[in-house]
């Protein structure tokens, strides 16, 4: 059993009323999940104060609550502790909860703008054949096969510590996760104890909620600051941004890309439709595979996480095997159909992934590249017209649909896409329904043509204003080319 008073740190509680040394049977967030003996931290979120619940936490059964604010006047049947910031007591409560369950793992964290999700199940895999590893991220949270799904990409404190707990206990050594820069900017992987570090890449997305690039940079930055002499941080040396990072650091470090600089990088490497073979110069010598991974893009992640086993050890005919093993991530660069023309199914919803996504696939296609993309509503829309512009510039024929409209008007968002476009621009439609702008590209398609679906990956539901919906592109893609070949 876990008592209040050991829980909060030293320097955390600025006021409280109440006994301290009271059992807690839990640390949560969200009052309608507070149980009996539970610790509601209240959190004063950009929308919604978790102070206005606190009725509704005390009536489920909580033990204590922990806020911005200092305890009220009136007789409380609780303990309240006031603290300074509530996200991070919310992360050490939680780490203190579960025994520090980070400490006892190898963790390696993924921040970037694109190309966390594969980084994180290609470290997964290679480190697997060492010792048994748990990946948590945009896929869910996952060890020996059992997943635990998530709404977000790096999860609330409470989910990841509880999760560790648990791989812990099915015996994990190691530990990848991507780390989102939202969930740097609010503490919630603060207590997190990263022996490695992975930087993939810099580009404007999220600024709804960064406000500034520089922000938004700093976010990133300061998961490298924090390593110490004895830990690692690996570097994408292409990035202009690469630098920046290594100017950050206090701990030993690797870089990887196409440069000459880079210490780990191709000396040959052929991309074709079936994928990437190549041989890595390293600095633990030559590493020999093929992959199943489409695209340049993927090159950069497999180096990514070559990079991170090397520094963990793991012998370079471990890596070999683990890469030709490996199974594309649902929806990244994922071949939905292989036929005369081959149609791919990719979560590009950034100016930098669609850019990516469209040179990789020119260095392939025999033929004319269709891109069928959108732009999410109710999120950051200084990326339409960016996206518009890598659209018109590098693909042959563009067919601009919905992608999650959320609260906006579908065809305003296509508006604000279209106008985006350079002028003179004609080679595109505009098509509001998913449905029905994949199979006119699909109808549009001939032989050696690639048709890129971006935007939605794996995702399985489309979101509206007044209701989310079922959709897949992938069964889309199978129904049209169904119906064609009827
Ligand atoms: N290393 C990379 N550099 C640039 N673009 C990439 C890279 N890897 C993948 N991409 C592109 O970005 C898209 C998103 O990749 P991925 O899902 O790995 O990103 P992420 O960092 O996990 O994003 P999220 O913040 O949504 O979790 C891919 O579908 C691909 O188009
Ligand atoms: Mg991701």
């Amino acid at each position: 059993m876990k008592y209040l008073d050991e829980l909060l740190g030293k320097h955390e509680s600025l006021a409280w009323r109440g006994d301290l040394h009271v059992p807690v049977s839990g640390i949560e967030f969200d009052s309608r999940r507070v149980g009996r003996g539970s610790c509601y931290v209240a959190i004063k979120g950009l929308q919604q104060d978790g102070v206005a619940f606190v009725g509704a936490a005390v009536a489920n059964g909580a033990s204590a609550v922990v806020s911005v604010h200092p305890p009220p006047s009136e007789p409380l049947p609780v303990t309240w502790v006031q603290v300074k910031n509530d996200r991070r007591a919310l992360s050490a409560m939680a780490s203190r909860f579960y025994d520090d369950p980070s400490r006892r793992l190898q963790v390696t964290g993924v921040t970037g703008t694109n190309g966390k999700t594969t980084t994180v199940a290609l470290i997964q895999a290679l480190l697997e054949g060492e010792a048994r590893t748990a990946a948590i991220g945009t896929l869910g949270m996952n060890f020996a096969g059992t997943v635990r799904p998530t709404k977000l990409t790096t999860p609330e404190a409470p989910e990841l510590f509880s999760f560790m707990a648990a791989a812990l206990q099915a015996g994990c050594v190691h530990l990848a996760m991507e780390v989102s820069s939202a969930s740097l900017s609010l503490h919630r992987v603060d207590d997190i104890a990263f022996s490695q570090a992975v930087f993939t890449s810099f580009s404007g997305d999220h600024l709804d909620f960064h406000g500034t690039m520089e922000n938004y940079l700093e976010a990133k930055l300061s998961l490298f600051r924090r390593l110490g002499s004895d830990h690692w941080a690996i570097v994408n040396n292409d990035d202009p941004t690469g630098t920046r990072v290594i100017r950050e650091l206090n701990c030993r470090y690797v870089t990887y890309g196409f440069s000459e600089q880079a210490d780990i990088r191709p000396l040959k490497h052929v991309f074709s439709m079936d994928g990437v073979r190549a041989v890595l110069q390293t600095p633990r010598g030559k590493v020999e595979f093929q992959s199943r991974l489409l695209g340049r893009f993927n090159l950069l992640n497999i180096m990514a996480a070559v990079s991170s086993a090397l520094v963990k050890g793991v012998s370079a005919e471990r890596i070999a095997a683990a890469l030709a093993g490996f199974v594309p991530v649902k929806g990244r660069a994922h071949v939905a159909h292989a036929g005369d023309f081959l149609v791919v199914v990719d979560y590009a919803h950034t100016d930098d992934a669609l850019e990516n996504l469209l040179r990789a696939f020119r260095e392939i296609a025999r033929g004319r590249l269709i891109l069928v993309f959108g732009a999410g509503g109710s999120r950051d829309k200084s990326k339409r017209p960016r996206m518009a512009q890598v659209a018109c510039r590098h693909a042959d024929l563009v067919v601009v649909t919905s992608d999650n409209p959320r609260q906006e008007d579908p065809q305003a968002i296509i508006a604000d896409i279209t106008a985006g476009f350079a002028p003179g621009f004609t080679a595109f439609r505009t098509e509001p329904d998913r449905r029905a702008a994949i199979a006119l590209a699909l109808g549009l398609a001939t032989a050696g043509d690639v048709v890129l679906i971006a935007g939605k990956g794996h995702e399985n539901y489309q979101i509206f204003k007044d209701r989310t919906v079922h959709f897949d592109d992938f069964e889309v893609v199978r129904e049209v080319m169904g119906e064609r070949d009827a």
